[in-house]
């Protein structure tokens, strides 16, 4: 998705945007420019390609030299990747850059062209820079503030005014944007980390706010251009923990950061031994009138729904429908008073997500999101909220995210078991306990299987297609290790339910496609083994994620490699077979020579539909 940065202060501001948007790269971009005023004149250099094209390009042209400025990293959406499409755009005295999708640009442009204008770029943000300049009046808060009542969609700018060259402008509707704030400088970004390398104090602009920012400090306008006090919120992350920490890539240092994320994110929500999730507003009274459980979400977070929907059935007998997040808010779901819908995200600001979620609480449903961004919109916008504090996830491949969502899942439907008092005290305080294990399993998974996921994972480089087989359980949880793997390694993989292979899918099944299958639960690994053993027949070679007591019952030569993971609390196994799944998909994509936390055409946050 798109990043924006901006600068008014006494730093070389070329300087600080291009290190700003360095901090943006894991959200997938395709080109990237900046803007800065040099000598009173607005000066643009951009180019299709990478942050390293544009040094090189800045290199050449000559960097802006100046102290005011806005930059921008480019996921496309109107108009291919190039040069002229790239951000910032310019109309005679304005120069923007964006974030979201106008909907109307097709209308305001026709408008724009009748009055005389002409447009160099494909993208709708030109025809917001054109519309800026076509309302100017030299005034600059009045004519965002116009220009904004007649844009439908979703949007950030950072905009700068030729008149204006001590300042920069920012507006929000939909997408996020923050405004960092230090001794004698400002920043607006997308994102967090872009500016922690120069400040951990931000606000956070809110919709149809407008904020003006000088070298001497911020202000804040609301939609009726009345000021208004923000508070200032100061980030708990550090650089480091944005930064790789001596790790290749961001994607396996997150995996290795998993058992400290599923600590910090059970940790506070324990109390005498039993789940307390009081702080995020929920009571076992509330908990016990819902007679229906909806879980929404896109992706990795929706895989994490799954896995819930089976826990949850199982403890508190709730039926649980899982949908994803752009079917469930163009169908007319049916959602109400009585149902409680959980929005599952990393980001907090999935677009369909969003949508999915205020179409539930349009109908009536309690909301509860579990989200890992902190004042994100979705945050902001249920009615209860727990947080997972997997901290910044900044490869696009979601690991430590996911697994303190099934933390999160775990937690909550343990409550909700007891609320519905289908689980007793002493039960629940026995998966507690379990629970509170998981961490160092996860840590024993990394440090005894990395290395054998490492040597299955060359025995993969070649493949072109994949299945990953499971049931119950196992089947949820492979969904997830099937969408690690295609989203690095570019290897087509489904995930299917073991028992469904023979009803059309085994006719795929010859000696060129691997298959993965998990096998934790105790009572359906005979029926999966069986499962196994029909493919190994078809040629398949078999890689096996197992506990140690599945292992140690299998008969020789069922499986071509075995990773062993220890046996613990049924229920809570996807939290360590995971684990393998995603180094398998990671060292896969090593191998083939991707990039494994800038997958191809995909961004980390996508809050555009
Ligand atoms: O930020 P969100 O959790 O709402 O994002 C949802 C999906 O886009 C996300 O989980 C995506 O599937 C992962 N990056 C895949 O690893």
């Amino acid at each position: 998705m798109c990043g924006i940065v901006g600068y008014v202060g006494a730093k070389d501001c070329s300087e600080v945007l291009v290190n700003a948007l360095t901090k943006l790269e894991y959200r997938g971009y395709d080109s990237a420019g900046i803007a800065v005023f040099d000598d009173g004149e607005i000066r643009t250099v951009k180019t299709k390609g990478k942050l390293d094209d544009l040094r090189q390009k800045l290199k050449e042209v000559g960097k802006p030299s100046g102290h005011v400025g806005i930059g921008h990293t480019r996921w496309a959406t109107h108009g291919e990747p190039s040069d002229i499409n790239s951000h910032p755009h310019s109309g005679a005295r304005v120069t923007i850059v964006h974030n979201g999708i106008i909907e109307n640009y097709i209308e305001l442009k026709e408008f724009l062209i009748s009055k005389g204008r002409v447009f160099l770029s494909e993208t709708d943000t030109e025809v917001v820079a054109q519309l800026l300049d076509y309302e100017y009046d030299g005034k600059p808060l009045e004519t965002i503030d116009r220009v904004m009542a007649e844009l439908k969609g979703s949007f950030a700018l950072g905009i700068m005014f030729k008149d204006f060259p001590d300042r920069v402008f920012a507006v929000r509707r939909e997408s996020p944007l923050i405004v960092g704030v230090a001794e004698g400088e400002c920043f607006i970004a997308s994102d967090v980390p872009a500016i922690l390398q120069y400040t951990r104090d931000y606000y956070l602009l809110e919709h149809d706010e407008i904020a003006t920012l000088t070298k001497d400090g911020v202000s804040f306008v609301d939609e009726r251009l009345q000021p208004i006090e923000k508070e200032l919120k100061t980030a708990d992350w550090d650089m480091e923990a944005a930064e790789k920490g001596g790790y290749p890539h961001f994607m396996i240092k997150e995996i290795h950061e998993q058992p400290e994320a599923i600590r910090t994110t059970i940790l506070p929500r324990i109390k005498d031994g039993l789940p307390c999730l009081d702080e995020c507003g929920i009571t076992l009274e509330e908990l016990k009138e819902f007679k229906n459980i909806t879980i929404v979400a896109c992706g990795t977070a929706m895989h994490a729904g799954m896995v819930g929907k089976y826990v949850i059935e199982d403890l508190a007998r709730v039926p649980v429908n899982v949908d994803i997040a752009s079917e469930f808010r163009y169908r007319n779901p049916i959602v109400g008073r009585d149902d409680l819908v959980i929005i599952i995200s990393q980001s907090g600001e999935t677009a369909d997500s969003l949508a999915a979620l205020r179409l539930a609480k349009s109908k009536g449903a309690t909301t509860l999101a579990i989200v890992n961004a902190k004042g994100s919109s979705i945050a902001r916008e249920a009615d209860m909220l727990i947080y997972t504090l997997a901290g910044p996830e900044i490869a696009v491949a979601s690991t430590k995210a996911y697994i303190t969502q099934l933390s999160v899942m775990y937690l909550f439907a343990f409550e909700l078991a007891l609320a519905k008092e289908t689980l007793s005290v002493a039960e629940c305080k026995r998966l507690i306990s379990a629970l509170q294990k998981m961490p160092d399993a996860v840590q024993y998974v990394i440090e005894n299987c990395e290395e054998k996921c490492k040597y299955i994972a060359t025995k993969l480089v070649s493949a072109e297609s994949l299945l990953y087989i499971g049931r119950g359980l196992d089947y949820a949880l492979s969904m997830e290790g099937s969408l690690k793997l295609k989203e690095v390694s570019y290897i087509h993989s489904e995930s299917y339910a073991a028992g469904e292979l023979k009803h059309g899918t085994i006719s795929l099944i010859n000696d060129e496609m691997p298959v993965i299958s998990v096998a934790t639960q105790t009572d359906v690994i005979p029926k999966t083994i069986s499962n196994i053993v029909e493919v190994k027949s078809r040629g398949a070679e078999i890689i096996l994620v197992c506990t140690d007591a599945c292992a140690r019952g299998l008969k020789d030569g069922i499986a071509d490699y075995v990773v062993e993971i220890p046996h613990s609390e049924e229920l809570l196994m996807p939290i360590t077979a995971v684990v393998p799944l995603q180094i398998l998909a990671y060292y896969t994509a090593i191998n083939r020579g991707n990039d494994p936390d800038k997958p191809r055409n995909l961004a980390k946050s996508v809050t555009v539909e």
